[in-house]
């Protein structure tokens, strides 16, 4: 059995934390809603223990209550009340949906493609060679469009304190708009079941502000750093010449497979496997020594690497810095 551990790299998914312009426009819908409904809820109660008491069956006495019956100005209020709010909350559920989505046209630039893959996403930056995986960083107090397709199966793109979800459907691109408020990590998670790892195909949003995110987006730019030592280097060519560069691109080497995540800047990021793991030497030699004990139902294949070669490998992947 392959133990590791998870709990602490976990981070609060809450949309009762709304992060975005469109994640304030749901939770303020969210609130009303649950206000009236509480109001509600809390006005049948009353109601329900008031006559409960009021009429009860008291000793010695077998009368029956006086029977009223057809009172107008009661009807009125319980269709009418009813009626209004389902009115407030179909107009309120309309404009909220005309805030948060708005139409976007197929042809649009989008600022970032997000892709969702059995089970990882890869984000690639528009007009830049940057693409990452897992954790994307986004600029913050800034208006940008996501485009985001599948690669597979139907996945769903979901940040609970950025807004809304959206499904990721092959072959018909879909968009959302963010503006994100303030710098910060905001933990999401793909939301429709899409095979065995489904559960571990989580993402971090890494918000940045203006200078940051141009910093990071310049790191990213580059290709990956020449391996230092002889491990790693040996690691670079065990990389380059196995069927490694065939599914994973580092870019500045001859690995430009497209199939799993980027790999040029893998160690910049702090977790692997679309959330599963942190990323440390230990996690990255069990990993790449047995994939599918580690992740069943992944696209990574059980590979035959010696010791000595999954050493060298994890010495140089821990220098994609
Ligand atoms: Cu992808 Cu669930």
């Amino acid at each position: 059995m392959l133990n590791f551990q998870t709990h602490s790299i976990f981070i609060c998914q809450s949309m009762l934390n709304p992060s975005s312009t469109q994640a304030h426009d749901i939770y303020a819908l969210f609130r009303s809603f649950h206000i009236a409904a509480f109001g509600m809820l809390a006005l049948i109660i009353f109601l329900s223990f008031y006559i409960s008491i009021k009429y009860r069956k008291k000793k010695n006495d077998e009368s029956i209550p006086k029977q009223t019956t057809g009172n107008k100005t009661l009807e009125v209020f319980m269709i009418g009340i009813p009626t209004l709010l389902l009115i407030y909350f179909f107009y309120q559920s309309f404009i909220t949906m005309k805030a948060v989505e708005p139409a976007v046209a197929e042809d649009s630039a989008p600022d970032i493609i997000i892709t969702g893959h059995q089970f990882w996403w890869d984000a690639n930056y528009n007009n830049t060679k940057v693409v990452t995986a897992n954790e994307i960083h986004l600029p913050a107090g800034k208006k940008i469009l996501l485009e985001l397709r599948a690669a597979d199966v139907i996945h769903s793109f979901w940040v609970p304190a950025l807004g809304n979800k959206m499904d990721m459907i092959p072959g018909k691109p879909n968009f959302i708009y963010l503006n994100i408020d303030k710098p910060g990590t905001y933990a999401g998670l793909c939301s429709e079941f899409c095979g065995a790892e489904h559960a571990w195909m989580r993402m971090d949003i890494v918000a940045q502000n203006e200078v940051d995110y141009a910093k990071w987006i310049a790191e990213n730019e580059t290709g990956a750093h020449a391996p230092a030592g002889n491990l790693a280097t040996e690691g670079s060519t065990i990389f380059q010449t196995s069927t490694c560069a065939s599914c994973h691109r580092i870019r500045g080497t001859n690995a430009l497979g497209v199939i799993g995540p980027d790999l040029t800047h893998f160690d910049s990021r702090k977790k692997m496997l679309a959330g599963m793991m942190t990323i440390d030497s230990m996690n990255i030699y069990r990993w790449i020594s047995a994939p599918q004990k580690v992740k069943p139902g992944s696209k990574m294949p059980d590979f035959i690497f010696n010791k000595d070669s999954l050493q060298a490998l994890t010495a140089y992947l821990l220098q994609l810095k």
